[in-house]
């Protein structure tokens, strides 16, 4: 007879989180990450994506990531970037990735093992006493508001989870820890304090995972002093010398 559980035992098993951003699968691209998401569904419980899954937002190459996406056995759960908003049909390219067993988090809330996951795209602003307020203009008050809107996404999303382990994945940088190296004067376009912010409201938070700075650093921490990792491709490539980041949550 096998003895009962401990109360909180499943609860405290490690997750093997696997997390990479800035896909950016392209029309001509076949079967690009067939072999690196079957690689990562034997060593990780889960799969984050962060963002930037195809380079403009279309149909066709949200299908050949969905195709690839497929043999990943493990739960993937993501948000997408401004590129996949280019083409203006975001809700199509959430919907092929959907079906392909992607959890697509815009705002919602999804558990797996034990583990909370909260997160949205995003949005940029500024950091810091740098961040841009709504003064002046509509065209400033309406660009703060998509900012504040999408940070509300985010919110509502954290506020859904019971877990006492919660992971953030967004796009955009929640710290500007995790933009240093991207030049300075684009470092408002980066991302936005609102964000982190928010992630320090919430207590269990682990982890903050994004990608979109390219040029940027793999690791910060929010005021509050949670981890941020910036799992953009180009930056794990680069200082990381791996394909994706595995964090034991
Ligand atoms: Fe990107
Ligand atoms: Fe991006």
């Amino acid at each position: 007879m096998n003895p009962s559980p401990e109360p909180g035992a499943a609860a405290a098993r490690p997750l093997r989180l696997a997390a990479i951003g800035d896909l950016h699968v392209g029309e001509d691209m076949r079967q690009p990450y067939r072999d690196l998401f079957a690689r990562i569904a034997q060593e990780a419980d889960v799969l984050a994506l962060c963002g930037d899954l195809t380079n403009f937002g279309k149909t066709p190459e949200a299908e050949i990531l969905a195709e690839d996406l497929r043999v990943c056995t493990i739960p993937v759960v993501g948000v997408l970037g401004n590129h996949d908003y280019e083409c203006g049909q975001p809700g199509e390219v959430a919907r092929i990735l959907h079906d392909a067993g992607m959890h697509v988090l815009d705002g919602e809330a999804f558990e797996i093992g034990g583990v909370g996951f909260a997160g949205c795209k995003g949005f940029i602003g500024g950091y810091g006493r740098h961040m841009l307020s709504a003064f002046g203009e509509p065209e400033i008050k309406a660009f703060v508001q998509a900012s504040v809107d999408e940070n509300l996404k985010l919110e509502t999303s954290l506020r859904m989870l019971r877990t006492e382990r919660i992971v953030v994945v967004t796009h955009y940088a929640p710290v500007q820890a995790t933009v240093e190296g991207e030049p300075p004067e684009i470092f408002a376009f980066l991302g936005s304090t609102r964000m982190g912010e928010t992630i320090d409201r919430f207590e269990g938070v682990r982890c903050a995972l994004h990608g979109h700075a390219h040029r940027g650093a793999y690791e910060g921490r929010t005021p509050g002093g949670v981890p941020v990792y910036n799992v953009a491709r180009p930056v794990l490539n680069r200082d990381l010398g791996v394909e994706y980041a595995l964090i034991e949550v």
